[in-house]
């Protein structure tokens, strides 16, 4: 599967810098790893990468179980390393780690329109979805903060899907206006859209915790095998010999992303009436499950000992501090604000 980012990530002999944060929502899945993890792992080797826990982004839907928010960091960034992103190759930080960025929150918010912030899709998409009571000052603000967790570490690149795009224009926005008021201080960061296409679920949705339809990296051998035998195909496929539609299967899907050598050759035969659903299955399950058994030993060790975690977390939030509180000074700088982070510290 081609999971290369469509625009370039290099500056002459300056790595470009690239930014991405991820929502803490624990264990992920196998739409995660496809969509934005072998993303992740392939721009730490050619760009100076930023890959923020957004544990405050968390809270805005979460606050009232902010006690859980600990153990989705653990296990998300539990499935970051297994999947291969690598602390020696790029900065993993806790957003809420950095009170730089609250600061530069209220900063910026001074300057944001609250119609921009309103006029964000998922902003009322998601007070439908999940009622009113989301609707506090922290969600409407939700792009601000994202806008300064891109700005703050100077982030060129940031890596995101379609439904990201709105939050990324507005972090543009805001940025224009911040350097149109005080100066050229911010840099105005540009999307790095992945081609992989929207992963499917064992229901034929896009695959989401909240539709049910995931399959875990964690999940063992022979839940994954289950999931996978209970996976929705080609509807009008009733019979073993009734000719299929592959581009329509999400079995089919499977096949091109983890057993992409012998993805024509299914195709044929389930078009053709030769391969039954079942018996494709199975054959599916066993390859997914191949793909994912070194991501499985990764995750073990990585459980059995809890104080590595730890360690690349305290080590990534101090880098990404150091990067935040100079930009933090130079906003406050341009601002006009008294004194540099140096002198608040002796306050
Ligand atoms: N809003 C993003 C999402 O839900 C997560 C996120 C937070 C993010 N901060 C970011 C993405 C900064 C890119 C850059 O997926």
């Amino acid at each position: 599967m081609a999971l290369a980012p469509t625009s370039t990530v290099t500056t002459g002999v300056r790595k470009k810098r690239v930014m991405a944060g991820m929502r803490p929502t624990g264990k992920l899945h196998v739409g995660h790893l496809l969509g934005a993890l072998q993303n992740f792992v392939a721009l730490s080797r050619e760009a100076e990468c930023f890959y923020e826990v957004a544990d405050l982004h968390a809270l805005t839907t979460k606050f009232d179980r902010s006690s859980e928010i600990a153990d989705d960091i653990r296990e998300m960034v539990i499935d970051w390393l297994a999947a291969g992103v690598d602390p020696q190759a790029c900065t993993i930080y806790v957003q809420s780690r950095i009170p730089e960025i609250s600061e530069m929150v209220v900063l910026l918010s001074m300057m944001t329109p609250v119609s921009w912030l309103e006029r964000v899709p998922t902003y009322k998409e998601q007070i439908v979805e999940l009622g009113p009571e989301i609707a506090t000052h922290g969600f409407l603000g939700y792009p601000v903060l994202q806008a300064v967790d891109i700005a703050i570490v100077r982030g060129e690149g940031v890596p995101v899907g379609r439904d990201q795009l709105p939050h990324l224009e507005l972090t543009r926005e805001i940025v224009r206006r911040f350097n149109h008021l005080y100066g050229p201080v911010l840099v105005e960061p540009s999307p790095i859209l992945s081609n992989t296409p929207l992963v499917p679920g064992a229901d034929g949705r896009k695959m989401s915790k909240s539709y049910d339809n995931s399959i875990l990296l964690a999940d063992s051998e022979q839940i994954t095998t289950e999931k996978v035998r209970r996976m929705f195909t080609d509807p009008t496929k009733i019979h073993k010999n009734d000719p299929g539609h592959p581009e329509t299967c999400p079995v089919f899907f499977f096949h091109e992303a983890f057993n992409a050598v012998a993805a024509d050759g299914i195709a044929h035969r389930c078009r053709a009436g030769l391969l039954g659903c079942v018996e494709n299955k199975a054959d599916m399950a066993k390859h997914l499950n191949a793909a994912l058994a070194p991501f499985r030993e990764r995750r073990r060790r990585l459980e059995a000992s809890p104080s590595i975690v730890d360690e690349i977390l305290d080590e990534g939030s101090k880098r990404a501090r150091d990067v935040a509180r100079q930009t933090l000074d130079g906003v406050r700088a341009a601002m006009g604000l008294s004194g540099s982070s140096a002198r608040r510290q002796a306050v």
